[in-house]
């Protein structure tokens, strides 16, 4: 069955001059990034409300640090897989495709600089919708640096803003939080764009990411999914494929 939803995917990617692929944990799950939702994601582990708000950071700046520090670490020891190169080759091979994610663990970009040069790794940079685990920036000022080493053993020993002694916080959307204005926007204009959208490895539970989907299929788009579980996009498939996206997505791009 996965033979002919792959070559359906295939065709309705193939024939469409813009293309928006939106991705999700479950792209990283064979890098070993652990997901959020499901069996052995992170929300089973661990409480959003304790480490993923403002509120959470205001009340325990250095329990939250140390959570995105230990994130961060591991993040940084795992590499992109044949889903995130192939994504990578395809869109640096050929005009019209917008890619979108809502990971943090910027893997998407770390793909692209090993198959393309950088101008054209550029291109295959993602619109990234929840902020980067390797950027911080200042509660205070909100200027924006690359991620240092971080000590979370104590208050003092916390990253602090080079520019006016603010704390620094992880550059990643909280709940509760807007999302980058100018980051929504252009994928919302991309879906609403698009001819096709290839959907990778999000349960699509988490608004208003998973809007750029409906916009894509309100506007028209032809929609296929990739997971191996059940998502909030099944029902509006065109194509669902079902497997790890290590496997799939190299045939379907490739
Ligand atoms: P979820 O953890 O909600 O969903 C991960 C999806 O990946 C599930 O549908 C899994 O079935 C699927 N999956 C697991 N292994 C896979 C594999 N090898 N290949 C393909 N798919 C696989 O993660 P997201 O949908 O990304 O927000 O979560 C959305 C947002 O919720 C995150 O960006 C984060 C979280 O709270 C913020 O940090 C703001």
């Amino acid at each position: 069955m996965n033979e002919a939803a792959t070559a359906a995917a295939r065709a309705l990617l193939a024939r469409a001059l813009r293309v928006v692929v939106f991705t999700g944990a479950g792209v990283s799950a064979e890098s070993g990034v652990p997901a959020f939702r499901g069996a052995g994601g992170l929300w089973k582990t661990f409480r959003p409300e304790d480490l993923a708000t403002p509120v959470a950071f205001g009340r325990d700046p250095r329990l939250v640090w140390e959570w995105y520090a230990w994130r961060r670490e591991m993040v940084a020891r795992c590499r992109p897989n044949p889903a995130h190169l192939a994504l990578a080759r395809w869109i640096t091979g050929r005009a019209g495709v917008t890619l979108v994610s809502q990971n943090v663990d910027d893997l998407h970009e770390r793909a692209a600089r090993e198959v393309a040069a950088d101008a054209e790794a550029q291109r295959a940079a993602p619109i990234k919708l929840h902020g980067s685990l390797f950027h911080d920036h200042c509660t205070r000022c909100r200027h924006r640096v690359e991620a240092g080493p971080v000590d979370a053993s104590s208050v003092p020993g916390l990253p602090h803003c080079p520019l006016c002694g603010g704390l620094m916080r992880p550059g990643v959307v909280w709940f509760g939080e807007m999302l980058p204005v100018r980051a929504v926007e252009a994928a919302l204009a991309a879906a609403a764009d698009a001819e096709a959208c290839l959907v990778v490895g999000t349960r699509g539970a988490v608004y208003p990411a998973a809007g750029v989907v409906h916009t894509a299929k309100a506007a028209g788009a032809r929609v296929a999914v990739v997971d191996p579980g059940e998502t909030e996009f099944d029902d509006l498939a065109d194509v669902k494929l079902v497997g790890p996206a290590g496997e799939i997505v190299p045939q379907i791009v490739g």
